[in-house]
């Protein structure tokens, strides 16, 4: 079931970094955003990959995580991602890629979820160094990484309560909670 899937969806930050997540699958992945809604069908998203442990090494430095997580200083050795899909914007087709990288990020992590992976969108992303790391072409803009692996760690969605937290937090067994607004403070009665 969508809803599901859509449950189980969760942003992972720790992974079994061990598990290679092969390129194979991240081609599997990106063919999900290929079929996926673009503004007037422009398809201006271009998408770099890396699975290999020295690149996702350049890609790491480059990236933030968690941050209401304020102790954390983000996935130690061992547990970081084991792959990534960089989603860019080819200038040279659109200066604008409108929400289409969303719209591809979600399909990738709900086909990600779908294998069993898990990942995390990741849009603090120091953007200059890492297309001069990966020696990304000035033509493309670097718009979200998606960091992807096998889970290690659970997260669980809960509910905001009346006051309205909504800064997901992590309990002291490693539990990592996600409030969503409730159903009725999202439909306005208008
Ligand atoms: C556009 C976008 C950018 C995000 N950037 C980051 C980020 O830079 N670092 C990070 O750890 N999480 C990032 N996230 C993940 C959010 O923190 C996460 O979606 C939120 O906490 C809700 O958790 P959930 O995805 O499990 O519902 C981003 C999510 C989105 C949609």
């Amino acid at each position: 079931m969508l809803r599901d899937l859509i449950s189980k969806n969760r942003s992972c930050r720790r992974f079994r970094q061990e598990t290679a997540v092969e390129r194979q699958t991240l081609r599997e992945l990106v063919d999900l955003a290929r079929l996926s809604a673009s503004a007037a069908n422009m398809q201006p998203l271009k998408y770099a990959l890396s699975c290999e442990p020295e690149r996702n090494a350049h890609v790491f430095r480059h990236i933030g995580w968690a941050g209401y997580l304020e102790d954390w200083p983000g996935p130690a050795e061992g547990e970081r991602p084991s792959a990534y899909i960089i989603v860019l914007c080819d200038t040279e087709i659109s200066e604008f890629s409108d929400c289409d990288h969303g719209i591809a990020a979600q399909s990738i992590l709900l086909g990600a979820a779908e294998k069993g992976l898990a990942g995390c969108m990741i849009g603090t992303v120091r953007r200059k160094e890492l297309s001069a790391a990966l020696a990304i072409p000035p033509r493309y803009k670097i718009l979200l990484v998606l960091a992807l692996g096998k889970p290690a760690e659970k997260v669980v969605l809960e509910t905001a309560g009346p006051d309205g937290g909504i800064e997901y937090w992590r309990d002291t067994d490693g539990v990592h909670h996600v409030p969503k607004r409730p159903l009725d403070e999202l439909i306005l009665d208008i």
